[in-house]
């Protein structure tokens, strides 16, 4: 494709078109894919509103981009591979014309089950290829797909499905993950007892377990699918036509809809794609995130579909069933491109270079990192043992609002430096703006990292709740995207991502905010209130440290502890349990109530003695209590 990039010349010269005329270097872009209607005007917009339009007017479908313009010339290359969690069980291979007649197939099942254009439907489910079904056939008939992550606790599903009203969950019996069985039917059952939006549960048998179904409300899969036909005309969207919700945490109350519309969405996945990893024809991509977070999204379904490329799906864990699975899968298909984050790579690299060692993983050509920095001694790791020195690292920058990498190296074309995500992919206008606001123009700088000029596919407002869109990210500093990450700049222009500034935790390449945690400690009928900070981890990235008041002296403290976990995975998920949780008898707050989590986050780091000035607390001498208490 014509998009692609092939030197760091190149690169260099349509940044500085892309930053020129902009406008122009997106319509160029966007020339690639195929639309029903062209544009009226490529580009709409202020950070004040926000209101954000690029490609107004024109009419698109998706899918057909990911699907139907391949079929006469890639109808029987591979679209998806699909490997499962047992490495004894067969993997499934289906071709564009296989997999395009399977989304048909959803998609029909979805409109005899009362689903329209604009309905919201939510995708409660593992790591199975009905998965990616079901996503492509939401946008194949214009529904909203809303994917929830199936780690997410029955609370969590449910919170997600009411704040957008969700009329249909699509799910599956049980699933397998490592060692374990998950039973993933009983929790939608469970989040369904609270929610009045949705008419109709499709359930996709996985493992077999004849799961109970509730009578007018549940269908299955296979029994639907008989009864529907292969062939589902693609809805005409605008391209400012909502393609999904994605939620994702804030610093503040409960998590929220970040959406994104189908036609930047679709433009800058598909370029992103092909130029970072620098896809060719007949390449093997994997990328082991799963599909319910924004990276599934754009580099396992949408960018690789889009340029017509093979892309891997993997059920289950890196450790299972030894630490060598990830590489033992990329020999297996002969992968070419691999795409994980930091946490996996460091606990890959905790459990022994054996693991390693014994595969040739000779097919690997780019290897990529995101969620969360990589540290030095992880990049270095991936470096010599999965890439053998001879594949570039792509170290890639990026969020579930941008819909797409950001800051990244394009393969081979572009420096890579250790925990460096380096420059931004043309098309994207990144700034470093101090205490005040103001842009800090030199190298060799620290600051807020912001983004000046929007780009196709970025966050267009938060679900039901615009007003929390734009104080969110576009109040803080006026006329920026405000990322809430802290970056520095070096000496080459090179963008090195410190790590969020706000309330925000990264826990295994996971987003949380530190009040939603606590809310879920708070539920706890002991606990009176909690505060919530991270902690560097050597494998997560960051901990989560809790330090929680009761409202009565406990008889057993390891108890309450183990009972407090046990809240926050009913609440939330067993991804958000705290590492370590310190009783103690008050937090440090200042006159007006606010908690100094500055000290609180000295604490949790191991450095009592650089606690700064305490002097304006309300009571100085909890300070000391929770120092001494310290885990
Ligand atoms: C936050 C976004 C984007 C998909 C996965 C996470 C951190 C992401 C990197 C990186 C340093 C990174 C940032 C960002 N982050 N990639 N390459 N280097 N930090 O998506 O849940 O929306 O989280 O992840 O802090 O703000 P997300």
């Amino acid at each position: 494709m014509s998009y692609r990039i092939t030197s760091f010349d190149q690169y260099e010269k349509e940044y500085k078109e892309s930053v020129e005329n902009p406008e122009a270097f997106w319509a160029e872009v966007a020339g690639h894919f195929s639309w029903q209607k062209p544009w009226e005007k490529v580009l709409e917009w202020n950070f004040d509103q926000p209101d954000i339009k690029w490609f107004k007017g024109a009419k698109l479908n998706i899918t057909e981009n990911c699907l139907d313009r391949h079929l006469a010339s890639r109808g029987n290359k591979l679209a998806l591979i699909w490997e499962p969690n047992d490495p004894k069980e067969r993997f499934i291979r289906y071709t564009y014309r296989e997999l395009h007649q399977k989304v048909c197939q959803m998609a029909n099942v979805m409109k005899r089950n009362g689903i329209q254009k604009g309905d919201r439907v939510c995708l409660y489910m593992p790591m199975i290829p009905e998965l990616m079904f079901a996503t492509l056939a939401c946008a194949r008939i214009g529904a909203v797909h809303s994917v929830v992550f199936a780690g997410f606790s029955a609370q969590a599903l449910a919170d997600r499905i009411t704040d957008s009203n969700c009329k249909m969950v699509v799910t599956t019996d049980g699933s397998y993950r490592g060692a374990k069985e998950v039973p993933i039917k009983r929790v939608v059952d469970e989040a369904l007892e609270d929610c009045e939006s949705v008419q109709k549960v499709v359930v996709v048998e996985r493992t077999n377990w004849g799961v109970a179904l509730q009578e007018g409300r549940d269908v299955f899969y296979h029994e639907e699918v008989k009864l529907v036909s292969d062939d589902c005309p693609a809805e005409p969207m605008d391209a400012e036509d909502m393609l999904f919700i994605l939620y994702t945490s804030g610093s503040t109350g409960k998590p929220k809809g970040v959406v994104h519309t189908c036609g930047g969405y679709m433009v800058y996945a598909g370029y992103s794609f092909q130029n970072v990893f620098q896809y060719d024809e007949s390449d093997i991509f994997w990328c082991t995130a799963d599909i319910g977070w924004i990276t599934g999204h754009s580099y396992i379904v949408y960018g690789p579909l889009l340029n017509g490329a093979t892309t891997l799906m993997f059920e289950g864990v890196p450790t299972y069933p030894d630490a060598g699975r990830f590489w033992q899968v990329c020999d297996k298909h002969s992968v070419n491109q691999f795409y994980t984050a930091p946490t996996a790579i460091r606990s890959l690299m905790a459990a022994g270079d054996e693991h390693v060692m014994s595969y040739s993983l000779n097919s690997l050509r780019v290897i990529g990192s995101v969620g969360e920095p990589i540290n030095e001694e992880a990049w270095h790791w991936y470096n010599i043992h999965v890439g053998k020195e001879r594949c570039p690292v792509v170290d890639t920058w990026w969020q579930t609002e941008t819909g797409g990498i950001m800051i990244s190296a394009l393969g081979e074309h572009g420096p890579t430096k250790p925990s460096h995500a380096g420059y931004p992919l043309p098309g994207v206008q990144p700034v470093l703006l101090n205490n005040e606001g103001k842009e800090i123009t030199e190298n060799e700088v620290e600051g807020y990292l912001a983004i000046k000029f929007p780009w196709p596919s970025m966050i267009r407002t938060t679900y039901g709740d615009h007003d929390r869109c734009r104080n969110t990210y576009f109040s803080h500093y006026k006329g920026y995207y405000f990322t809430g990450d802290g970056a520095r700049r070096d000496e080459h222009g090179m963008y090195r991502i410190i790590g969020r500034v706000d309330d925000v935790i990264n826990v295994s390449g996971h987003r949380f905010g530190t009040a939603e945690i606590e809310n879920a400690i708070n539920a706890d009928p002991h606990v009176a209130e909690s505060a919530v900070v991270g902690y560097p981890h050597a494998i997560k990235g960051q901990g989560i440290y809790a330090y929680v008041i009761c409202k009565k002296s406990p008889d057993n403290f390891d108890n309450l502890r183990a009972e407090i976990t046990e809240t926050v995975k009913q609440q939330i998920g067993p991804i958000a349990k705290p590492d370590k949780i310190q009783f103690v008898s008050g937090l440090p707050k200042t006159r007006s109530g606010k908690i100094m989590r500055r000290i609180l986050r000295k604490v949790a780091e191991g450095e009592p003695d650089k606690l700064g000035d305490t002097s304006t607390l309300l009571d100085p001498k909890i300070v000391e209590e929770i120092v001494e208490g310290a885990l």
